[in-house]
This record gives structure tokens, C-alpha cells and sequence, in this order.
């Protein structure tokens, strides 16, 4: 339970609260009402009797267990984004002169009474304060929510137990873990600005399933930026094509189609419609970090610019054919991709790539037009500016995320226990090849 105090009132005992209560200090629909009202957020209309102001109108309020939830009917002549544009004013009025101290039954229950009062309640107000934090929407209605607590700003990830492929992303706004699981959602697409969390959460995956999967994951890993984030896993024995070089893409490209070829061959003979329904354990991630640096379109402007090596533009239009191709086919014979890019345009994420990823994962963007390619919504253009704080969207449902951070020890110790010697390392292509020849079983699970 949330109590609030207004900071200068002195909370002498229990009834102090019963009091401020009643006074409707825990009410914010008054206060919002005059915080718009304060931003201008009125319209003028001319009436009967001269100009009346019209005023945003309180329709319904509704108690939560994160908040309170305020409806309200806006006048004709202002649009949401008015509302939005006022987003800090609004904070900050809910948050004016008062401490938001999460005090709860329990420690009202746990006074003593015998003893001093308000020496115990002088206690319990020492308590850390938290912010409350506001949401706004709109359907017609504007929907503010208030929540009382603030959300987790900072979380890390801890190695959890085997839990099939799911793996967990972060916390919602009410300390919830929230899971991609890649046996429903089988893409993934994280988006976001420079520096909003893209990497640790392509890492966060990789590690995870290293640590819960590491004898029924496979991986194919391009990074381009000089192989700066997926390097490290190069020469874990899961590693079944490795890219830091555009030249290197095509080939790690056709592994993972032979791999598609293959399973679906081994699979459609026996009269299996997809690794699942078979009950193959083996998951094979493409995991693509900056998946930008492979536009071809892209290419084109750089190479306008720089002059670059013409070939290049080629191995990137068999590379965005590739994926597409890959993406098209490969989720049914246990392919999963996890695709990272800065650039959410149209132009920068392969088309059946995009159509096909059902999980995002969409840190701060620069517009609402990027927000609105990579999440259907605008939403992630005002995120609040907080590293790992994303919107996680899986069908049609946006729940932000404090994303765990996955620190380097972490990872390292993820690696640790798969390194081989690069040879052997690449060595398991041939297993793929062997099986398609069929001369080698691959692995069924029991259904
Ligand atoms: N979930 C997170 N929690 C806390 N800090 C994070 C989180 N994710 C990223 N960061 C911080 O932000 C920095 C940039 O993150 P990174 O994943 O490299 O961003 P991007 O790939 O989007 O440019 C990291 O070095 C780290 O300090
Ligand atoms: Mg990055």
C-alpha cells in the first residue's frame, strides 16, 4: 500500500492518515484537473452568454493494484498529443510538495502503542520515497494512469533454471518477469537508439540459452561492428558460422539455409510439419547484431559518399535475399532469429524478416515514426530515458520492460564451459551435412 504525506504536514499518529485521506490528498483527479488547466489545456468557445472555457471533464477513476487509472473526456479543439506534449508538467505537478512512501499494513499494524508514537511514525516516514509515474493514452478517452511506484530502474540478470526456450527479457511496471519464449514468438526484433540496450539484450539471449541449452542450441552469429558484441562466442562449440566481415556473410547464410534444407527434408519424409510436432530438441539462433550494416540500400548511400568496393553492395543484396529467404522458411525447421538494428526504417530490416518477427523489442527511438515501424505505436519516442528501459511487444500486446543487464562476467561465464578449438569448433557444419545425407540420426525428444 502507498500512503501519501504532503511533506509539510506533520504526521503526529495513525489518525493523521485516516485525516489526510479523507481530505482527498490521496486524490489525484482534482490535482490533474488543474495541472491541465494550468498548461492551458482549455479551449475557448463562444456561448450564449459570451466565451465559456471548456475544460477537460473527469468521466470514470478506477483503483488499481499498481495505481489509479483517471479517464477523462477531453474538449472538442485539443488533441492528445497536446496531452503528451505536457507529459513533465504533469509528472512533476502529481509529484509536487509530496513523498510517496510505501508504507504498508503491516508496518502501520507493527507499531507499538505502548511506546512513543511519534517517534515510530517518524520511522516508518524515513522510509525511501518513490515518484509516482504517469502513463497517458488515448481511445477516444484519455486514459491517465498514475502508478504509485516507480518502476524498477535497474535490474540484473541471474543465471534461472532450465525453462524450455523461453528466456527472461526484464521486469513490467509491477515487478513481473517478462519472458520471450522463441517456441511462440520465433523472431525477435530489438530496435532503439545508440546506447538504448540493443547488445545486452542480444547477449542476455545468447548467454541465457548457453547456460539453460548449451547441448540444444546451435548459433550462426553476425556482427559486423567488428564483431565487437558476438565475437566472444566465436569459438563456442555451438558456433556453426561466425561473421564480423561482410564477406563472411554469405557463408554463414548458406550454413544456416543447409541446416532449413536439411531438417525439413529429414522431417517431411517421417511426416512432420515442424520440429515441434517432432519433438526435436536442437534450436538453431541467427543471431544478427546491427543488422543495418547489411542493407543494400544503405550501401548505396555510403558507397556514394565513401566510394566503396562495388562488391560489397552485391554480397549485401545475397545476404538481405538470404535472410529473407531463411526467415520465410526456416521457423518451422527450428530456426529462431534474433535481429538488433539502430535504424527502424522500412529499408533497414528485411521485409519477411520484419513481417515475420512476432516478439519486439523496442528500445528509445528518435521519433514516433520509428516507434511506429518497429511496435505499430508511437510510445517509444518518450520512453523515459533510463538504459535497459524498453516496450516489449509480443502479438498485440506492448508491456515496458526494465530489461536484466547481463554483465561481462556474466557472459564470460557462459562461454567458459563451450569454448573449443575454432577447427573442431566449425566441425559441427558437417554434422548438419551428414544428417542431410542421412547418414546421421539427429536427436527426437520424447513428446
Ligand atoms: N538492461 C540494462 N540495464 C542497465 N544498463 C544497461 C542495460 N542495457 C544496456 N545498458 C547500458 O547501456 C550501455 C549501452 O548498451 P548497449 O546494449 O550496448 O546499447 P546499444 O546496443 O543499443 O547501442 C551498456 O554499456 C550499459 O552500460
Ligand atoms: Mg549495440
Amino acid at each position: 500500500m502507498i500512503f501519501e504525506i504532503v511533506s509539510s504536514a506533520v504526521f503526529g499518529s495513525v489518525a493523521g492518515y485516516g485525516y489526510l485521506k479523507n481530505n482527498g490528498i490521496t486524490n489525484d483527479a482534482a490535482k490533474l484537473q488543474r495541472i491541465f488547466r494550468n498548461c492551458g489545456l482549455t479551449v475557448k468557445e463562444q456561448g450564449k452568454e459570451g466565451k465559456v472555457t471548456k475544460e477537460v471533464h473527469l468521466y470514470r477513476k478506477k483503483k488499481e493494484d499498481w495505481g489509479t487509472e483517471y479517464v477523462f473526456r477531453i474538449p472538442l479543439g485539443l488533441s492528445f498529443n497536446d496531452f503528451q506534449n505536457k507529459i513533465d508538467n504533469i509528472r512533476d505537478g502529481l509529484n509536487n510538495k509530496k513523498k510517496v512512501l510505501d508504507i504498508g499494513l503491516k508496518d502501520i499494524k507493527a507499531i507499538d502503542f505502548k511506546k512513543d508514537i511519534p517517534k515510530q511514525i517518524k520511522g516508518l516516514l524515513k522510509k525511501k520515497p518513490t515518484q509516482k509515474e504517469v502513463d497517458l493514452s488515448y481511445d477516444g478517452m484519455l486514459r491517465v494512469k498514475v502508478y504509485n511506484k516507480a518502476m524498477e530502474s535497474y535490474l540484473e540478470y541471474e543465471e534461472v533454471k532450465r525453462n524450455g526456450w523461453k528466456v527472461p527479457i526484464g521486469v513490467d511496471r509491477l515487478g513481473r518477469i517478462v519472458y520471450q519464449d522463441f517456441d511462440a514468438e520465433y523472431y525477435v526484433l530489438v530496435a532503439g537508439s545508440v546506447g538504448g540496450g540493443k547488445s545486452n539484450a542480444v547477449n542476455l539471449i545468447t548467454s541465457h540459452f548457453l547456460f539453460t541449452q548449451p547441448e540444444n542450441i546451435k548459433l550462426a552469429l553476425i556482427d559486423l561492428k567488428m564483431g565487437m558484441e558476438l565475437g566472444p562466442y566465436e569459438n563456442c562449440k555451438q558456433v556453426i558460422g561466425y561473421a564480423e566481415h561482410p564477406e563472411q556473410v554469405p557463408a554463414v547464410l548458406d550454413k544456416v539455409e543447409s541446416y532449413i534444407m536439411a531438417m525439413s527434408k529429414r522431417l517431411k519424409a517421417q511426416g512432420y510439419r515442424n520440429v515441434i510436432e517432432a519433438g526435436i530438441k536442437e534450436r538453431l539462433f541467427l543471431i544478427i547484431d546491427e543488422i543495418a550494416e547489411l542493407s543494400p540500400d544503405e550501401e548505396a548511400e555510403k558507397k556514394a559518399k565513401k566510394g566503396e568496393d562495388p562488391t560489397a553492395k552485391d554480397i549485401k543484396e545475397f545476404a538481405w535475399n538470404k535472410i529473407n529467404h531463411i526467415a520465410r522458411l526456416g521457423r518451422a525447421w527450428g530456426v529462431r532469429i534474433v535481429s538488433a538494428t539502430q535504424h527502424p526504417i522500412q529499408e533497414c530490416i528485411p521485409k519477411y524478416l520484419k513481417r515475420n518477427s512476432d516478439g519486439r523489442l523496442c528500445f528509445p527511438v528518435e521519433d514516433e515514426v520509428a516507434s511506429r515501424v518497429v511496435l505499430g505505436t508511437a510510445g517509444a519516442e518518450s520512453l523515459p530515458d533510463i538504459s535497459g528501459r524498453g516496450l516489449y511487444k509480443k502479438g498485440a500486446n506492448i508491456t515496458e520492460v526494465q530489461t536484466f543487464r547481463i554483465l561481462n562476467e556474466t557472459i564470460d561465464r557462459a562461454i567458459k564451459p563451450n569454448l573449443v578449438r575454432k577447427e573442431k569448433a566449425r566441425h559441427s557444419v558437417a554434422d548438419i551435412q551428414r544428417a542431410e545425407r542421412g547418414t546421421d540420426t539427429l536427436v527426437f525428444e520424447e513428446a
